[in-house]
């Protein structure tokens, strides 16, 4: 059964190995362990039992929250892990009282635009030129939702 747990420095392995293979400009074992400690950020993770199937790091602000990274082992993609931790990030933002979600893909990345538009995601800006090696504008992503402030669980 897959579920959603908070990620921990035993992860980052794991973790490491998705963000390689999915991410032209992975980030690095450093930055993604002080993103399991950094207060704004939850780093999420979908699993199932010890494996890591993919995981979502969003960093949430007073009134919105934005997802810096989802990625799913390709092994592991196109069922429903993806949506799962999205909904995760989604629902954690409107705990904490956001009113919208933002996020940036690749202007290229075809699959990850199409499953944040069939998500309620729409595009709000384009950033030309915006990530290197290689080279590609950003999309800026954008979708409303409901805050349901004071309700914050353990989140
Ligand atoms: C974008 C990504 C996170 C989606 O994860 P996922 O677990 O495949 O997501 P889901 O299974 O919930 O949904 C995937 C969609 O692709 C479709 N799909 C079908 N087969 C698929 C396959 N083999 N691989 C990927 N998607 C497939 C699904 O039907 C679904 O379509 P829908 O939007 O019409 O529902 C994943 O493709 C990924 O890790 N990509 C690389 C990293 C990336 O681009 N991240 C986002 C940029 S910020």
């Amino acid at each position: 059964m897959t579920r959603i747990v908070r990620a921990a420095s035993e992860h980052i392995g794991a973790v490491l190995e998705i963000e390689r293979a999915a991410f032209s400009q992975p980030w690095t074992y450093n930055s993604l362990l002080e993103e399991t400690q950094a207060p704004q950020s939850r780093f999420m993770l979908a699993a199932d039992g010890a494996r890591v199937l993919g995981y979502a790091v969003t960093r949430y602000y007073p009134d919105w929250a934005e997802i810096l990274r989802i990625a799913v082992a390709e092994g592991s993609r196109g069922r429903g892990v993806g949506s799962m931790l999205l909904g995760d990030a989604q629902a954690r933002a409107c705990e904490s009282g956001a009113s919208r979600v933002l996020l940036e893909a690749r202007a290229d990345n075809a699959a990850a635009l199409e499953f944040y538009r069939n998500r309620g995601f729409i595009t709000v800006g384009l950033r030309a030129g915006y990530y290197a090696s290689p080279g590609g504008d950003a999309v800026l992503m954008e979708k409303s939702i409901a805050p349901r402030r004071g309700d914050i669980g353990d989140w």
